[in-house]
């Protein structure tokens, strides 16, 4: 099924900012502010609720954010962007244009989540890396980052940026080199925009060490599609997440793709996913759950139906 009017960028419960005068720092902070950082414990199975964590906006965002409403794209750029569009994927459009520099969460809230301190530790896979930004932030806190992505004008921008990145979908092909394991793996918004989630999410798992941790983020609630050339199509392998209030869509992510993954949560947030936009909408924001989890072990989470 085709759905060419769809933008990417635009859904979630949050709205984004639209057209007008410019955003000012002091205003800018002001609607990351209000940008949902909570969940309705009511609405959560209790297991899930306790490992839930609200994060404040962190200083890497705020100045992401100002810099993004400040310097939105210009009115050609927009607009060849729209041109091309029509022939090519969003995610190759960006990676020749360099449009749409996204963020999820700076390097101190991304410690925070998974537990760590401030000097990098250990080797990550990041899966669907994208162009890097939320790579390079995530990245801060390893040694070492490997990248993958299945846009290769987007792998051109990684390897530019100095990450050992490969034009490679793990749902069916091995990362190119030897075999290795790393600490941890992250698929952060690609589980919703690739043509094999379930197939992806378990092939990249395989590259998980024992004891390692997997990152997850999903916008919610859920829109998966994924982009063939200039249109938009339902994924091969529905990831059935379901759902239409931010807490229903996060627990049927929890129970009915990562349990059956074998993951269990460890810790979670709920957090503003950016990318700067044009002259129409500096600004584009999709309401995002970031899932920290591990390899259950015996002792799983509740992830039945609320209390
Ligand atoms: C919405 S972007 C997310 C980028 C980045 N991870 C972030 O959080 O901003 C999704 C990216 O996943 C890539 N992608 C889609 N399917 C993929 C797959 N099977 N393997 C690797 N990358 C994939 C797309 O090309 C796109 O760049």
């Amino acid at each position: 099924m085709d759905h060419e009017d769809r933008d990417p960028l635009v859904g979630g419960l949050t709205p984004g900012i639209t057209g007008g005068a410019r955003l000012d720092a002091h205003a800018a902070d002001a609607w990351l502010e209000a940008c949902p950082r909570h969940v309705l414990g009511g609405s959560l199975p209790a297991g899930l609720f306790e490992r839930f964590v609200s994060l404040d906006p962190d200083a890497e965002t705020r100045t992401w954010l100002h810099d993004a409403v400040a310097h939105p794209h210009g009115r050609w750029r927009a607009r060849l962007h729209a041109m091309l569009r029509r022939v090519a994927s969003d995610h190759d459009v960006d990676g020749w244009l360099g449009t749409h520099p996204m963020q999820v969460l700076g390097p101190s809230s991304f410690r925070a989540l998974l537990g760590v301190g401030a000097s990098p530790h250990g080797t990550l896979l990041d899966v669907g890396a994208g162009c890097g930004d939320v790579t390079a932030s995530l990245g801060a806190c390893f040694e070492s980052v490997v990248a993958t992505e299945t846009s290769r004008p987007m792998v051109r921008r990684l390897q530019a940026r100095g990450f050992e990145a490969y034009p490679v979908d793990l749902a069916s092909c091995p990362l190119p080199g030897p075999s290795r394991v790393f600490d941890a793996v992250s698929l952060l918004n690609v589980l919703d925009r690739c043509e094999r989630p379930r197939s992806l999410l378990h092939r990249s798992l395989a590259y998980l060490r024992p004891g390692g941790v997997v990152l997850v983020a999903c916008p919610l609630p859920s829109r998966p599609h994924f982009d063939v050339g200039g249109h938009t199509v339902d994924p091969d392998e529905p990831l059935d997440v379901r759902g239409e209030t931010f807490e229903a869509a996060a627990a049927s992510l929890v129970r009915d793709v990562l349990a059956p993954a074998g993951l269990e949560v460890v810790r979670w947030t709920r957090t503003p996913y950016l990318a700067r936009g044009g002259p129409e909408c500096p600004l584009h924001v999709l309401d995002d759950a970031v899932v920290v989890a591990r390899r259950s072990e015996g002792g799983r989470v509740d992830t039945s139906t609320p209390p």
